[in-house]
């Protein structure tokens, strides 16, 4: 009897840096499949807040009691990756309506890129629906307070970075 093949996802993202938003959909897709791996986009358009190193560690941390979740950096194509690593799914969150035409755009041409890889949205955990890196930072360098947001060590790094003085956070 032939061995069905492993089912590999890849959640692609910036996770500049990496909130309790992520890190919910990383937990509730871990075992739906036999290998998860997120993937740190390492040429992000605008200059990210942490470097891709930072970020990786930041996510293995974070979901280091995953067994089967993986933490990677990728450039170039999101599906030249997936295919050189055998993925057949890639994950992706959806917040609010406002989420879903950049989705549904990046989604389609993925597929037409690679039609072979299936994408995934899952709908982001009610009590993280507004969450996004970028306010999670706005919200730091202006010294408000994001526990239960992030995880302790992320918060660390970001209070360390911005300074609740800076005012430009990106
Ligand atoms: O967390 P983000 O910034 O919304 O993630 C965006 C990401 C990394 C998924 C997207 O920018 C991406 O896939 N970049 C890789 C380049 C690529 O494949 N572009 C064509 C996709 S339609």
């Amino acid at each position: 009897m032939s061995k069905s093949p492993l089912r590999i996802a890849v959640y692609p993202g910036s996770f500049d840096p990496v909130t309790y938003g992520h890190l919910d959909l990383i937990e509730r897709c871990a075992p739906l499949v036999d290998r998860l791996i997120v993937a740190v986009l390492r040429n992000a358009g605008k200059e990210p807040l942490f470097s891709t190193e930072e970020r990786v560690e930041m996510l293995r941390q974070a979901a280091a009691h995953l067994p089967n979740v993986e933490v990677d950096s990728f450039d170039g194509l999101l599906v030249e990756y997936a295919r050189r690593r055998g993925a057949c799914l890639l994950l992706r969150g959806i917040r609010a309506i406002s989420d879903y035409e950049y989705e549904l755009q990046m989604a389609l041409m993925n597929r037409r890129l690679a039609p072979e890889i299936e994408t995934m949205f899952m709908m982001a955990g009610e009590a993280y629906s507004f969450l996004s890196s970028r306010l999670v930072k706005e919200v730091i360098a202006l010294g408000g307070d994001v526990s239960g947001l992030v995880p302790p060590q992320v918060e660390t790094k970001l209070r360390e970075r911005l300074p609740p003085s800076s005012s430009n956070p990106r």
